[in-house]
């Protein structure tokens, strides 16, 4: 068994490098979104804009969660989570004078991007890993959904979050 093969989840067909690099990656990457999220929850006072920025770190942590089982399958080790948090939170500086409006403009407007990273790692795996991501790509189509909800003043712009946090990792 050799690098390529070694922890398989789908019993040692070859597993593209590239694929448990991003995998790692993007698991960090959003264990930092929650640490993002929750930094700018505490530096906002307004009670409406507070709860959705705590709901949105909380969809950040559920969409890790969504491959926490598959970095275990591979041996993959994310980084200390304290530090992964903290470097998430110290990027919430740049944006912590944003106004509302203006803040959640950049999220519907930049966040569609990450959908591209997320089905460029569903291409690159294995078919017994794709449910998993596919449900991690969603966390990002349905926090663009309440951006767009936000911007147009739905009332209820969290339902996108909220149902996320209903989807179970091992469904
Ligand atoms: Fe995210």
């Amino acid at each position: 068994m050799d690098e390529r093969t070694r922890g398989s989840p789908d019993g040692g067909a070859r597993i593209d490098p590239e694929y448990l690099r991003l995998l790692l990656l993007y698991y960090e990457e959003e264990i930092m979104g929650q640490g993002y999220f929750d930094a700018l929850a505490s530096a906002n006072a307004d009670p409406d804009q507070h709860a959705k920025l705590v709901l949105l770190g909380q969809v950040e942590r559920h969409a890790a969660n969504m491959v926490v089982a598959l970095l275990g399958a591979y041996g993959l080790r994310p980084r200390d989570e304290a530090g992964l948090l903290s470097q998430g939170a110290a990027g919430a500086d740049r944006h912590k004078n944003l106004g509302w409006v203006e803040f959640i403009h950049d999220m519907a407007t930049s966040y569609p991007r990450f959908i591209i990273e997320f089905e460029n790692l569903e291409r690159l795996a294995p078919d017994a890993d794709r449910p998993a991501l596919k449900r991690l790509t969603l966390h990002e189509v349905l926090t663009i959904d309440f951006a767009e909800r936000e911007l147009a003043r739905d009332p209820d712009s969290t339902q996108p979050l909220l149902s996320y946090l209903h989807v179970s990792p091992d469904a």
